[in-house]
């Protein structure tokens, strides 16, 4: 059989692809703590599962390509209060930001083009890029730099007449980097004097920290046929299962090539949907106790991270995720040792290797990303089950 270049160029999520040996792990009895995964553990509001429960049709129908008429009225709703004037015209619902972000490539990318990305990068942008014959370019960040690529020089190097995209995660995933509003500026005026896409995915808009703004691309109002903004309720709202995600953009032509895909898919699944708008009309003091608890979960990781010898990170300012450097040969490896071989008093640790969160050849090979996504004393406890797996790998003959 014959497979496509293309598909046979991608790589499994090294999010996910580790899973199999944690179910192994934990079917021979082992505890493990699961910080691979943006998958939180806060419940999702009741306001959702109401809503599913109040669904009284008697037939399950498609719901409208675009999105069911109440959803988008909820999601305009809720950029209204964030001072964004999209209307229904303006708004696509999706399966998840996923399918936001697979689409929009397909809807600007030829064969060849450019997408410029800060890397470390969500790893999941490179099989969507890929998928529509792209490829990202990365601007290299580092801990040390404080994960910075808002600069004129950094971004214009990458730059080149393939680009057509600049796709910026804020708050960052893996990194937590959070923009300001003179950074998000400056990005805005690259865009529009190259007159590419802005494409921010803003899905962890709510989660910045330290008492930083929360801030959206779509208050530049001068760049609005640039911009285009992908969300979701996933970690928002918790809600991962849910699948609903959105793509915003005051851009017509762009809106209208991606309805052609949105009618191809036929829609999103319609009671999620029906739930997904009682989460977007919630009142925004939702999120004052759940950023709050996603702040304590950092500090926790962070003063536990403190405790591993050689270990190199940034604080994160925003998101939900920490990237670190180990001192260890190989963070894959690492992982496996820790699946299969090694555990404290029956518990062991699941992380994401980061070398996929890198397009830059060699880099990221000993980097990991932790989600802070259990409880302080879960966070706690896998991130010490690390530095006690360090120091065994590496004593190993
Ligand atoms: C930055 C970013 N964008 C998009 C997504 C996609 O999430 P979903 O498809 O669940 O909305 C994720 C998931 O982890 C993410 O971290």
């Amino acid at each position: 059989m014959n497979f496509s270049h293309k598909v046979q160029a991608m790589e499994l999520s090294p999010i996910r692809k580790f899973v199999p040996y944690a179910d192994a792990a934990r079917a021979a009895g082992k505890k493990v703590y699961g910080l691979n995964i943006g998958q939180p553990d806060i419940k999702t509001p009741e306001a959702f599962f109401q809503a599913v429960r109040g669904f009284d049709e008697d037939v399950l129908a498609y719901a409208n390509s675009q999105g069911v008429a109440e959803l988008l009225d909820a999601l305009a709703g809720y950029y209204k209060r964030l001072g964004l004037d999209f209307e229904r015209k303006d708004l696509l619902i999706t399966n998840g930001g996923s399918e936001a972000i697979n689409m929009l490539m397909t809807a600007i990318l030829n064969e060849g083009d450019e997408v410029i990305m800060a890397e470390p990068f969500y790893t999941n942008y490179k099989t969507f890029v890929g998928q529509a014959g792209g490829k990202v370019v990365a601007i290299p960040t580092t801990a040390e730099d404080g994960y910075q690529y808002a600069v004129k020089e950094k971004i214009e190097k990458v730059i080149s007449d393939r680009t057509r995209a600049i796709c910026i995660i804020n708050p960052g995933n893996p990194t937590g980097k959070v923009l300001t509003r003179d950074e998000m500026k400056l990005i805005v005026d690259i865009a529009l004097a190259h007159d590419l896409f802005i494409i921010a995915d803003e899905v962890y808009r709510e989660f910045v920290y330290d008492g930083k703004e929360m801030t959206t691309f779509g208050s530049f109002k001068e760049a609005a046929q640039n911009i285009v903004i992908v969300d979701s309720v996933s970690k928002r709202f918790s809600a991962c299962g849910a699948r609903v995600g959105s793509i915003a953009s005051k851009n017509e032509e762009l809106m209208l090539h991606l309805l052609k895909l949105a009618q191809a898919r036929l829609c999103c699944p319609t009671i999620d949907q029906i739930g997904a708008a009682a989460l977007y009309r919630l009142d925004p003091s939702y999120f004052n106790d759940i950023k709050k608890e996603y702040e304590h979960r950092r500090n926790v990781s962070v003063e536990a991270l403190n405790e591993i010898e050689g270990i190199k990170y940034g604080v994160p300012e925003g998101a939900f995720y920490i990237t670190c450097q180990l001192p260890v040969d190989d963070a894959e490896k690492f992982l496996m040792f820790l699946l299969t071989e090694f555990d404290v008093d029956g518990r062991t640790c699941m992380f994401a290797p980061a070398g996929g969160f890198f397009s830059t050849p060699g880099v990221g090979k000993a980097d990991i990303r932790i989600a802070y996504v259990l409880n302080a004393e879960d966070m706690r406890a896998g991130i010490n089950i690390i530095k006690e797996g360090i120091k065994a790998y590496n004593s190993r003959k």
